[in-house]
């Protein structure tokens, strides 16, 4: 990337870990290594979490990580510090200071995305992990080591590593940019009961028969890949057809099989909005689209209220986590030279990736158009 690690300056990255949303999931196969193969398609949301990364202070001798807003784990096992772990190894090989590895780095997460919730955000933050490991150390990897890096993380690293909306298949691996949806910046409602899924048990009871009678999915998401890819997708035509894309997650009955209530809770959330819900990923994540964020809000509010009224049945441990986003366009690659660069001096440099979120221009978390409750973006 840079030279900087020559020039004594330290470098200070912020990168934005979008959560994600499955517009689509079939499960198409089984694969030999025990994997499910996959066609799903894909969108990065303006909602996510912020890792910032350095040089740990003299003297460090591993990597730390500070987790602030939503409850999550800062133990070894959270997917930023294996994903540290494991950028360092592979850099390792070619390190110019050998034997001495990449040093230690300190990260912190504001925690945003909910935790085992079909939105992605442990990947996201594995992504955004080796691509500000990369910068600190100010090197990079050649596209084969980086993509295998990904995969070793977890399934969906690696359409967070491409950024943008994508066709996915394989296990995941293989990752087909699609172009933006045109148009205004679709609002997404998200209604996330408070349950943990993990997707191992999830596809689990998919692959012990836990499926829907209704078997489109593959059809319905080939279709739409082919559209998306002829690039003639707008917004408004996605918006019409909502009620297709609940149709289109070969996971919603694997799920429902696992979470008590949570079939109810589709049903009732479905009524309340009065427009059909969709299921992200392995669940529980619940989510339907807007025309504008506007609406997205004011339905927020609304499921706001019936969760405290009890229109809403209870699932899980408390009162779902309820945010108005929007699908966010393409990741802006990160420049080769950002700004206020200040070669030989000990004032840190900050990286950023320039997001956009949501057509709103390029924004750091905090100016994101998200709407949420129950959670905070703690930058200090
Ligand atoms: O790859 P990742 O760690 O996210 O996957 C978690 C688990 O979900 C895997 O161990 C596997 O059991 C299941 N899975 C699957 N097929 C996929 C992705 C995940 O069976 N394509």
């Amino acid at each position: 990337m840079t030279t900087e690690r020559a020039s004594g300056a330290r470098i200070h990255v912020v990168r934005f870990a979008p959560a994600k949303l499955n517009l689509t999931l079939a499960v198409v196969g089984r694969r030999e290594d025990g994997y499910h193969a996959l066609h799903s398609i894909m969108v990065p949301l303006s909602l996510g979490d912020a890792l910032t990364a350095s040089a740990s202070p003299p003297g460090a001798v591993r990597d730390s990580l500070r987790v602030t807003g939503l409850a999550l784990s800062s133990a070894p096992d959270n997917l930023v510090l294996r994903a540290i772990a494991a950028a360092r190894e592979v850099v390792a090989a070619t390190w110019p200071g050998a034997p001495a590895d990449p040093p230690p780095l300190a990260a912190r997460l504001a925690k945003r995305i909910p935790v085992a919730a079909g939105l992605g955000g442990g990947s996201s933050d594995a992504a955004a992990a080796i691509q500000a490991a990369l910068a600190v150390w100010s090197t990079t990897l050649d596209p084969d080591a980086m993509a295998s890096l990904a995969a070793s993380l977890g399934s969906d690293v690696p359409f967070f590593l491409a950024g943008g909306v994508a066709l996915i298949t394989g296990r995941g691996e293989r990752v087909e940019a699609l172009p933006d949806i045109h148009g205004e910046p679709l609002a997404v409602l998200l209604v996330t009961p408070q349950v943990a899924v993990a997707t191992a048990t999830v596809f689990g009871a998919y692959a012990a028969g836990a499926r829907g009678s209704d078997e489109r999915a593959a059809e319905i998401s080939e279709h739409l890949a082919a559209e998306m890819r002829a690039g003639g997708l707008t917004s408004a035509a996605l918006v019409v057809r909502t009620a297709e894309l609940a149709g289109a997650n070969d996971l919603r009955a694997a799920a429902a099989s696992l979470v008590p209530g949570l079939a109810g809770f589709l049903t009732a959330l479905e009524k309340l909005v009065d427009r059909p819900v969709c299921q992200s990923g392995s669940g529980p994540t619940l989510w339907t689209l807007y025309p504008t964020l506007a609406e997205a809000r004011k339905a927020a509010r609304f499921v706001r209220l019936g969760a405290v009224n009890g229109t809403l049945p209870l699932v899980g441990t408390g009162e779902p986590f309820i945010a108005a986003t929007t699908i966010a366009a393409r990741h802006a690659p990160p420049s080769a030279e950002p700004p206020g660069r200040t070669t030989g001096t000990i004032r840190p440099r900050t990286v950023h990736n320039g997001f956009d979120a949501g057509g709103h221009g390029p924004a750091g978390p905090a100016a994101e158009p998200t709407e949420s409750k129950g959670d905070r973006l703690d930058e200090s």
